[in-house]
């Protein structure tokens, strides 16, 4: 029967461990696509993805495979590989029967290995482990196979060794896929119900979602409900994905591939909703439904306010496509008028920035990443603040509460020391230690989000050159001694300089900003104190001494070309500038003030 040579999965891996590789090379094995067809790297197609070398968005493509007696459809559906899209992820899972679990061979489990494989596990997936390159003289397949079978309990006696980069083992892979990965078994003739595990904006068709069929069949002209959102929709075309979009007949349970409905905006088909018929609805959605929340809020202002609308447009843009962010209008004393905006993750709202900037041409002030903090008001109310300023006085605050995540670090037992300190300098709660193999362990934190989003994985990377790996999750709230650390310029608080800081670091960041700001302003023609105060008690103090000289006084009756060089400078100079009260600020000035210990 039709199901029965139909195989769904999905590739997961550790960062770098050779998951789009391998996605390569089975696209090119079983002709998908022809060589000359055959970007480097087709399943990450976003210009910026591939500069990161990070999958963002998850992705399909349907191979087909014969295996001498009988042909095969594989859809392979790519994962995100970043914390931040953790959810993602887990839909994309939850599209498939299967899944290869790639690791490398000279590396080990790492701590997105074991993260993305409990989110399989979770959805009850058949995985597949397969040793990835081999063809590295620092390989060593026979002790990660033992790892694998010790830590996640994987039988890897069989467990392909292969190369995706050289391209050895890859019929294996295919055979691996084919024998141990279940075909689906939905009802075709019950009610409709399909996955939204992806979707993106097309200009002419809408929407594009990117579904798995469980049970029931979808065509051109089905009456579509979407069960999370109430909408509904006429289905104006289905298709696979080869990988690009091409049109068939009809979508059947166990089937991947694509439908459009003239859906306007990602918000209105979100990844996880369950889409049925209109006229024969099915009585429950898919489980495991939630919308993306952003974890993460940032002031975005432009450099240059006349360019107020040209960002808001950016924005509707970006979000037509990203149903994670969000942005309202907000206001800044010293910045004007601009937009806070909410990430998943750090990752997330860099990728946006650099969107902004590349993609949009603009030139963007954005202010300190804050985490939402709970506010309980000592008249019971509860406020959700995502932005430092909008911080209450003292006197009506009761107690606060901030997010905390359970953190799993794995790294060479050697480095053990060194995770353990960084961990207490970031207000950590040793949870528990275990040893992956001999030389390897695994570390739980309980560690505050805001420690987290900053510095957090660059100073681990650091610390244990580069061998430790990072995974986290939200656990909950936790009641904490915070406060705002205000920072005054020429004595006037400059709003989006203000953040929300552990009580107990309050003196030191306090010190350190100041001394960082005064590295970072340009000494102009007047004396700058630079303060750092809470409430109104003023902890730090330093001052931008004033300019003696005017600059281009040197260039008078001089060589033209020269003098014009310097005003060029200047003009760039001026371009990242920003006017705060009489002082010019840098832009790099209000995310420095983060990076300071
Ligand atoms: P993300 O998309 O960031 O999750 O990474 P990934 O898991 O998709 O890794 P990717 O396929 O981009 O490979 C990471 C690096 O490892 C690249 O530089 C590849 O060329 C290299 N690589 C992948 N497979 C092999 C292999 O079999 N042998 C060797 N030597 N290098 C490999």
């Amino acid at each position: 029967d039709r199901q029965k040579k139909i195989r769904n999965f999905c590739i997961i891996a550790h960062i770098d461990h050779g998951k789009s590789t391998l996605a390569d090379r089975l696209i090119e094995k079983t002709g998908t696509l022809t060589q000359r067809e055959m970007e480097e790297q087709v399943l990450d197609t976003m210009e910026l993805e591939k500069e990161r070398g990070i999958t963002i968005k998850a992705q399909a493509v349907r191979l087909i495979h014969n295996d001498g007696e009988n042909e095969y459809i594989l859809n392979l559906i790519d994962t995100p590989g970043h914390v931040d899209f953790n959810y993602e992820v887990s839909r994309s899972l939850a599209a498939c029967e299967g899944a290869i679990l790639v690791v490398d061979a000279t590396q080990g489990i790492q701590a997105q290995t074991l993260a993305n494989c409990y989110l399989a596990l979770e959805h009850n997936l058949e995985i597949v482990p397969v040793i990835n390159k081999i063809d590295l003289p620092s390989a060593r397949p026979d002790e990660i196979k033992k790892e694998i079978e010790d830590v996640i309990g994987l039988d890897c006696s069989d467990a392909p060794l292969i190369s995706a980069k050289v391209g050895i083992g890859i019929d294996e892979v295919l055979k691996a896929i084919v024998e141990k990965i279940p075909c689906p078994t939905g009802d075709e003739e019950a009610p409709l119900r399909a996955l939204i595990f992806d979707s993106f904006y097309d200009p002419y068709k809408g929407v594009v979602c990117y579904i798995r069929v469980k049970e029931g069949t979808i065509k051109k002209g089905t009456k579509i409900k979407l069960m999370a959102s109430g909408k509904e929709y006429e289905v104006t075309e289905v298709g696979i994905f080869r990988p690009s979009l091409m049109e068939v007949e009809q979508l059947q349970a166990g089937d991947v591939g694509y439908v459009t409905a003239s859906i306007k905006n990602v918000r209105d088909a979100r990844v996880g909703d369950t889409i049925t018929e209109a006229l024969r609805p099915a009585s429950e959605p898919l489980p495991g439904y939630r919308p993306a929340i952003p974890m993460v809020y940032s002031g975005i202002y432009p450099a240059d306010s006349s360019d107020y609308n040209d960002l808001k447009d950016a924005l509707e843009k970006l979000q037509l496509n990203d149903a994670a962010l969000t942005f309202e209008p907000e206001t800044s004393v010293a910045l004007g008028f601009g937009f806070r905006c909410g990430f998943l993750g750090l990752l997330h709202m860099e990728i946006i920035q650099e969107r902004l900037e590349r993609e949009y041409n603009l030139n963007i002030v954005t202010t300190a990443p804050s985490v939402i903090y709970k506010i309980i008001k000592t008249n019971g109310e509860v406020i959700e603040l995502t932005n430092p300023t909008n911080m209450p006085p003292v006197t009506e605050i009761s107690y606060m509460e901030e997010p905390i995540v359970n953190a799993s670090i794995i790294c060479p037992s050697e480095y053990v020391g060194a995770v353990m300190e960084l961990c207490q300098e970031k207000r950590g709660i040793f949870k528990n230690m275990e040893y992956l193999e001999a030389t390897r362990v695994m570390l739980h934190y309980e560690i505050p989000l805001n420690e987290i989003i900053y510095d957090f994985f660059d100073a681990l990377k650091s610390r244990t050159k580069g061998y430790a790996s990072l995974d986290y999750e939200l656990a909950g709230y936790k009641k904490s001694e915070l406060v705002k650390l205000d920072i005054l310029l020429n004595g006037d608080p400059v709003d989006a300089l203000s953040q929300i800081v552990p009580k107990e670091k309050a003196y030191q960041k306090g010190r350190a900003i100041a001394e960082k700001l005064k590295e970072i302003i340009p000494r102009q023609l007047f004396e700058i104190p630079i303060q750092a105060a809470i409430g109104s008690k003023v902890i730090a103090r330093e001052t931008v001494k004033a300019l003696r000289k005017d600059v281009l006084a040197k260039c008078y009756g001089g060589d033209i070309t020269r003098k014009k060089k310097l005003l060029e400078k200047q003009k760039e100079g001026k371009k990242r500038m920003k006017q705060i009260g009489t002082v010019e600020v840098p832009q790099e000035a209000f995310m420095a003030v983060l990076k300071v210990e």
